[in-house]
């Protein structure tokens, strides 16, 4: 009896095992639904800088690329693809001229970080977030707001063309 009452909890934990490393359902067409970064991760802003980059047009934001000690790591290495534990902060600001420091200059020359428009992380791991390269796209807006679905479903697509740098489009400044 003992014995029976024994191999009834190793089949139930077993069960418990099984239905926990089991792969979320995803859609009827076989393909898992993509998952995004939802929440803001910890610490960014104490995160090492690995670029700048201006974007003009639309956009026109100067952006800061920032990375947590996986990334900056990696990137020191020359280790491709990122290890599971990386994540890469782009924190956007509107491209603003410095009124301040123009009369410094005593030209019009000068450009900084206006008000900050939205931040947007890529945290590396390759199991949760396989049907987009292993990258879990995040983005908020100034209010803190994550993008909707629509928005998010932009992402993955465009960061595939950077092949051979793991869908990271940034160099490391040295
Ligand atoms: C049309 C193409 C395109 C789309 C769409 C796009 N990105 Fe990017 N992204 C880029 C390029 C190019 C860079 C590098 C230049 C820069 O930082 O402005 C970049 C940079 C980044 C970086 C810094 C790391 C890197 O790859 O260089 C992050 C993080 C990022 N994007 C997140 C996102 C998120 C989140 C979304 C969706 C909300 C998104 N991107 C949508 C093209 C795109």
């Amino acid at each position: 009896m003992r014995r029976s009452i024994f191999f009834l909890v190793a089949v139930f934990a077993m069960v418990g095992l099984v239905t926990l490393v089991a792969p979320a359902p995803g859609h009827a067409d076989g393909q898992a639904a993509a998952l995004f970064v939802t929440e803001i991760p910890q610490g960014y802003r104490d995160w090492r800088w690995i670029s700048s980059a201006h974007e003009a047009g639309n956009l026109n934001s100067l952006g800061v690329v920032l990375g947590n000690d996986v990334a900056i790591n990696a990137y020191r290495e020359g280790k491709l693809p990122f290890p599971d534990g990386t994540i890469i902060a782009a924190l956007h600001y509107r491209y603003t001229p410095s009124e301040e420091n123009n009369k410094v200059f005593g030209q019009a020359q000068s450009f900084v970080p206006g008000a900050p428009t939205n931040i947007q992380f890529m945290v590396k791991d390759s199991i949760k977030y396989a049907a987009t390269g292993g990258w879990g796209f995040g983005h908020f807006g100034a209010d803190g707001k994550p993008g909707d679905a629509a928005f998010m479903n932009t992402c993955f697509p465009c960061h595939e063309k950077a092949q051979g740098s793991d869908h990271v489009f940034t160099r490391y400044a040295h």
